[in-house]
């Protein structure tokens, strides 16, 4: 059975994975995940924040965390840059910064083949639904339509796809009557902030492989999990 390692190597608290946390909003959950990475001793930390969108509140916070950050946006004067261009200018900041694991939280572009091939098992995402059920980027909206009683989070390795990447973890949290986008997106994001870190140190650990019958998620005891 071929085992290809989610991350690329196991690392520690000495030696932790080197993360680049893209955005493009409010990077409420860059800042958890930050903030959890410095006060607990996990085997991952941020090295740098990608925002393919200038002046957003995001960047303000990773500026406050004193983390180095990154603009790349995909319109230059009036015009839109080609995706090649647009990636290969991240690109180069990732290797400047000797980026190991790419960590989208709401990053709000999809990522192109060729960028996902050479990133193969080391781009992840989370997505505030309980995947494969409401993809896209109105979740929050979708579920409330639907008048389902049940949404959840769900952290997954990223392929060419809208959040069709395997399955890493979700989390389930409830959806009241009284619910309207905002109140919704609040409650989902305590527990995405939560299980982000959580997983990312699985990856870090070395728990997460991708073989050829889908990913494997080992727990203590060695035994898989999913
Ligand atoms: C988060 O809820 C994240 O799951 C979602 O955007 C929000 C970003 O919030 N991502 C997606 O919808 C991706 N399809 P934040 O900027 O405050 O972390």
């Amino acid at each position: 059975m071929g085992s290809n390692l989610v991350g690329g190597r196991v690392a520690t608290p000495t030696t932790p994975l080197r993360c680049a946390v893209f955005i493009s909003g409010s990077g409420s959950g860059m800042e958890a995940l930050v903030n959890a990475q410095r006060s607990r001793r996990l085997p991952h930390e941020t090295v740098l924040v990608v925002s393919n969108k200038a002046n957003v509140p995001g960047l303000e916070r990773a500026s406050r965390l004193g983390l180095p950050s990154l603009v790349v946006e995909h319109r230059r004067n009036g015009e839109n840059i080609s995706r090649e261009e647009h990636e290969l200018e991240i690109l180069k900041g990732l290797a400047d910064h000797d980026v190991e694991l790419i960590v989208l939280a709401g990053y709000m572009r999809l990522l192109s083949p060729v960028f996902l091939n050479e990133w193969h098992h080391r781009v992840v995402n989370i997505h505030p639904s309980l995947l494969p059920h409401f993809p896209g980027g109105h979740a929050h909206r979708d579920v409330l339509s639907s008048k389902t009683s049940i949404t959840g989070c769900t952290v997954h390795l990223v392929d060419e796809g809208m959040d069709t990447g395997a399955v890493l973890a979700q989390r389930a949290v409830p959806v009241f009557e009284s619910d309207d986008e905002i109140s919704l997106s609040d409650r989902v994001k305590v527990e995405e902030h939560r299980l982000y870190p959580d997983v990312l140190t699985w990856i870090a650990e070395g728990r997460v492989h991708l073989t050829e019958e889908g990913v494997h998620v080992q727990d203590e005891t060695d035994r898989f999990v999913c």
